[in-house]
């Protein structure tokens, strides 16, 4: 069983970075920050939020503030370990050079489910605004073509379509894909400060009462997961994206800089964004008017008497939405990029494209699973599933810059978590309750996916390593 604790050294990792099957390094701050924010800022904020309301009531801005919390304790513990190994691969590198392959492989697999199913739930909330801006301009899609069978229709035919042209821009180069998103991020932020500017003049007070209708514990009523912890749980996607900035750690042209502004400054941003957008949503509307909304941010305008400016952040999402797409597949990518380079996937995987140099057998592959998951699934069921696999993500690398300040406390560290003794507990703590936080049905779904990993491991990766071979 030694091989469930061979480690890489971390030395080697560098070298990695250097070798023959590397990417190249085009990206700097202000790519990597937009890349954070274009990845965080998403179907989150603009649809979930109303799942998330239905859940606790007003008190989901304590579900979103908790969610914030945990995830800005983890995002410091992803800088330091980020900026000690600049080679993608995020959560699963760390975990590899510091817990071991075992654990790595599990963490991998887990990113794999997150990744997909998060490019996944985006298509699916684009699909929404989509589907909403049309109607607006007169043009009625099929209702069996806008949602999958859960729904009672047949494919979500616009989620389908959206992954397959994010995937083409992304095969076609990264910095190009890069550029794009920082253009499309800006009108993503512009239309949510449009929101807040219309929606906040109708704040009114009395929306706020009763406060927390479903107490604060997660709990399951008639089927639907109720209370601040249940909403926090949910809404819990809409904050990480910034582990999407780590992957392209290879990728950077200085990473101790580039790597520390972009994934601290896109999680701060984010955060006081959100509790902006969720009070003035909340003041402006009872929530439970916009909570079933597959539109909530432009129904509440709408219902504030202004069309206009909820066609504009209909638009704006329909445009921006994408780039959390195109962040998370870049990931995914890259995932798949590092496992098959250490041997735990098919090598063939691998490959870097000669003309354009980005993985483009493994983008190809990821694009067409992440359709079929968008095109059957509900929203709601498969940020859960994201959620899980993400929570499993931070878990591991809180635990990994913990074990690595006692393991290997003298080396250079370009970026150090203050309080490190307080807030990796607290973000491994705080995972680990938003996780049995989530519903039953979701821990299941997480346990099965990486019983299969397991298995998979077992038969392949365990013998393929390439520390097995050495
Ligand atoms: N945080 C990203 C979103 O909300 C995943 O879409």
């Amino acid at each position: 069983m030694t091989f469930l604790t061979r480690r890489k050294s971390i030395d080697a990792m560098a070298a990695d970075a250097h070798g023959e099957r590397r990417l190249r390094r085009t990206l700097s701050w202000p790519h990597l920050m937009a890349l954070g924010v274009g990845a965080i800022v998403g179907t989150g904020i603009y649809t979930l939020i109303g799942q998330g309301a239905d859940r606790a009531g007003p008190a989901v801005i304590l579900s979103f503030a908790i969610a914030g919390v945990v995830c800005a304790c983890a995002a410091l513990a992803y800088a330091e370990m980020s900026t000690m190994m600049p080679a993608a691969g995020s959560a699963y590198t760390y975990t590899y050079a510091v817990l071991g392959e075992g654990l790595a492989w599990i963490v991998g697999w887990s990113l794999i489910l997150e990744y997909t199913v998060v490019c996944s739930t985006v298509a699916v909330g684009w699909s929404g605004y989509a589907t909403g801006f049309l109607t607006s301009l007169g043009v009625h899609l099929p209702a069996a073509l806008t949602t999958g069978p859960g729904g009672g229709g047949l494919v979500n035919l616009p989620a389908v379509l959206i992954t397959l042209v994010v995937a083409a821009l992304l095969a076609a180069g990264t910095r190009e894909s890069a550029t794009v998103n920082a253009l499309l991020v800006a009108l993503k932020i512009a239309a949510l400060a449009v929101f807040v500017a219309i929606a906040l003049p109708h704040f009114d007070g009395a929306n706020f009462h009763p406060f927390m209708p479903y107490g604060f514990t997660s709990h399951e009523v008639a089927g639907l997961q109720r209370g601040v912890m249940g909403a926090a749980a949910l809404i819990f996607f809409a904050f990480y994206g910034f582990d999407a900035v780590s992957t392209a750690a290879e990728e950077a042209k200085n990473p101790g800089r580039d790597l520390i502004i972009g994934i601290v400054g896109s999680m701060a941003v984010c955060t006081v964004l959100y509790m902006v957008i969720a009070a003035a949503a909340l003041g402006a509307l009872p929530y439970g008017q916009f909570a079933k909304s597959a539109e909530p941010l432009a129904l509440v305008l709408r219902s504030v008497h202004a069309p206009g400016a909820a066609r504009i952040i209909a638009a704006a999402a329909v445009i921006a939405l994408p780039t959390v797409i195109l962040a998370f597949m870049y990931g995914q990518s890259r995932i798949f990029f590092v496992m098959a380079r250490d041997g735990l996937l098919p090598r063939a995987l691998s490959t870097v494209s000669d003309r354009t140099h980005t993985p483009v057998a493994m983008t190809a592959f990821t694009a067409i699973v992440v359709a079929v998951v968008a095109g059957v699934f509900q929203l709601g069921q498969i940020a859960e599933v994201a959620n899980s696999g993400t929570l499993a993500a931070f878990v591991a690398v809180s635990a990994c810059m913990l074990v690595l300040r006692r393991t290997d406390p003298d080396r250079p560290r370009v970026f150090r978590t203050p309080l490190a003794w307080v807030l990796g507990p607290v973000a491994i703590v705080g995972c680990i309750y938003l996780f049995f936080s989530l519903a039953h049905l979701t821990q299941v779904a997480f346990l099965i996916w990486n019983i299969v990993g397991v298995g998979v491991y077992l038969l392949y990766g365990r013998r393929k390593s390439l520390l097995a071979l050495n």
